[in-house]
């Protein structure tokens, strides 16, 4: 889960990994470091544990640092704590400088095999291991680029790499097995990273590597092979990312820049998607139709956010007649699946890359699954290029940890598969137009919504100073609570558990006192009766309510329950239209508390580790 991004370059390439680096922080951001061949056999590597800050700052101290071949990292932590002595670039023989993101598994192995052979290990990190690898092959007479595959032979785990040799300035070799990694072709230049976005202020040709691909890159001259070393042709790509989609604007968290964005976000999904009065199929592929026709069951996969969205649609499929699972991926792996015939996997995922979405998909072919469908926002992710179908949320580049827009154009996503797979079965009478007309009002609802921002933030002090926090709804506002939850819990660090209302007379209401805030989604839905009185038990026992209603509702505050009215729509759309209340929540307790909202304590964006 960490970034790494290389250059080679007829200027000095330090202001470039600097500015990569600070593109790909939402990979990792528990150190950073780079190496930079500043004369033919000569490195500097200067590194920090902590945020991107810290090594600008070290930057500062070291004074005029200049080099044409470098290449820098972003970590989060696996093997060994966030210290400077286990920060990336790793050294061997004064000469080899690695990046990795990803695992060794078979590290401890190595590094007895390596101790044996006389190597000292300077770190407690796996990736350690592959540059004294490679220096100690080199060492046995191979070149820089077969020590490379020699070395990768004896890897097990799934990595992505940059190694630059001091000497030989103006090379840089990346290797991808299971983690993401791209080559950035620019004039006199070029790069490894891993994503388009760190390159995005140097070049929009790109080419995407594959698993199992070794990559030589010169100044003039790119080659590709393959573990043997076969030359292998792969595509080049435009990206059409603006660069400012990135860039914070006048916002003061990304979080909140995003969460704004939302309503944008949607009508850019739905462009293009949609007539008046029909969902276009072709929109998850050219073989959408016919795969559809033959599907009889939905097995939804996903992790975090992105399986909170799964949730919410298993209600919206279930509603038409087509029968749907939802599981988390990091679970379904450890489960046979007996049935998997004539069953669409759909596996949910911002970034394409998390990596126990990936691995169950794997699963789920191995498994026999039939086909496979991915919702997701990051075009030529690994998930992406795995699955069959494609649909691609338009939300644009989501930067901070907490997944806001990506969750709502998800929701979007699946709700236009739901209007698809209604076709199939009549009985269940969905009505297209009328539900392709709920989803373009979308955006005005949530823009309305974004309006209770200032209700919102007076609400979020009552929440400064507590500890802990319920959430509470039924149906498929259920999803939007544990949604709700997860939020507060991962930027603001106040431990909220989100319970089925029914629940609550099963067990947490002991919680509840007057030090306990309890949150309630409560649109006026079939459940709302139930749902009041779970509320009334609640205000019973001492418990502060804040209600999140809409106006047909009939709830307004009173002692210990105070009501935010959200606006009024169609029971449909309205879990996505409930979620921006508790996104504005968790942000407005995360700002009142000075957590690094972006940034967020442990976490990272990309999960690329199981
Ligand atoms: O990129 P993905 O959607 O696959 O990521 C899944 C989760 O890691 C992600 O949703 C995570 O839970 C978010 N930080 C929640 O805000």
């Amino acid at each position: 889960m960490c970034g790494i991004i290389g250059a080679v370059s007829d200027s000095n390439v330090l202001p470039i990994l600097l500015d990569g680096l600070k593109r790909l922080e939402y990979r990792g951001y528990d150190s950073s470091g780079f190496a930079i061949i500043v004369e033919p056999g000569k490195f500097i590597r200067l590194r920090a544990p902590g945020k991107l800050i810290e090594l600008e700052r070290t930057v500062n101290a070291n004074g005029n640092i200049d080099g044409f071949t470098g290449i820098a990292h972003t970590r989060w932590a696996t093997h060994g704590p966030p210290t400077e002595q286990n920060a990336h670039p790793h050294i061997s023989g004064g000469r080899i400088a690695l990046v990795c993101n990803g695992i060794v598994e078979n590290h401890e192995e190595l590094r007895s095999w390596l101790i044996d052979q006389g190597i000292q290990f300077q770190s407690e990190t796996d990736t350690e291991v592959i540059v004294n690898l490679i220096q100690l092959h080199m060492e046995r007479g191979l070149d820089f680029l077969s020590a490379i595959r020699t070395s990768i032979q004896t890897l097990k785990g799934a990595f992505a790499l940059g190694i630059v040799n001091a000497d030989e300035p103006g090379r840089i070799i990346g290797a991808r097995r299971g983690s993401p990694l791209i080559v950035g072709i620019g004039e006199n230049s070029a790069y490894l990273a891993s994503d388009i976005a760190a390159l995005i202020a140097q070049t929009r040709k790109f080419i995407v590597l594959e698993n199992g691909d070794i990559v030589d890159i010169k100044q003039e001259e790119i080659q590709i092979t393959n573990l043997d070393g076969h030359v292998l042709n792969r595509d080049m790509q435009f990206s059409d990312m603006n660069p400012q989609s990135v860039e914070l604007g006048n916002r003061r968290h990304y979080m909140e820049k995003e969460i704004f964005e939302q309503g944008q976000a949607v009508s850019d999904t739905l462009e293009g998607r949609i007539t008046t009065s029909r969902v276009l199929d072709e929109c998850f592929g050219i073989e959408a139709r016919q795969i559809f026709d033959k599907t009889e069951r939905i097995q939804i996969i996903a992790c975090g956010t992105s399986y909170h969205a799964g949730l919410v649609a298993r209600y919206w499929l279930e509603d038409v007649g087509m029968p749907c699972q939802v599981e988390i991926a990091s679970e379904f792996i450890y489960r046979n699946h007996p049935t998997p015939k004539n069953c669409l996997v759909v596996t949910l995922s911002q970034s394409g890359e998390t990596i126990d979405t990936l691995t169950a998909l794997d699963y789920a072919k191995q498994c026999g699954y039939s086909h496979s469908l991915a919702i997701c926002n990051v075009p030529d992710s690994s998930l992406v290029r795995n699955s069959e179908l494609v649909f691609m949320t338009h939300a644009g580049p989501e930067i901070g940890v907490a997944s806001t827009k990506a969750f709502v154009t998800q929701l979007v996503a699946l709700r236009l598969l739901t209007i698809v797979m209604a076709r199939k079965n009549s009985l269940h009478n969905l009505n297209e137009t009328e539900s392709i007309r709920e989803l373009r009002e979308l955006p005005a609802s949530i823009e309305a919504t974004l309006n209770l921002e200032p209700a919102i933030q007076k609400i979020a002090q009552q929440f400064a100073d507590k500890q802990h926090a319920l959430f509470l709804a039924r149906g498929i506002h259920f999803p939007i609570a544990l949604e709700g939850a997860l939020k507060l819990k991962e930027i603001s660090y106040v431990h909220a558990e989100a319970y089925a209302a029914g629940e609550l007379k099963h067990g947490p209401l002991a919680l509840v006192d007057r030090n306990m805030p309890v949150v309630s989604v409560a649109p006026n839905d079939a459940q709302i009766d139930k749902l009041k009185s779970n509320i009334e038990e609640v205000r019973a026992r001492g418990g502060k309510l804040i209600v999140f209603a809409d106006s047909e509702t009939r709830l307004s505050s009173r002692e210990n329950l105070q009501v935010i009215h959200v606006a009024s729509v169609e029971s449909t759309i309205s879990p996505i239209v409930f979620t921006i209340p508790l996104q504005l929540l968790a942000y407005h307790v995360a700002l009142i508390k000075g957590t690094d909202i972006d940034k967020p304590r442990n976490l990272a964006k990309s999960v690329t580790v199981e």
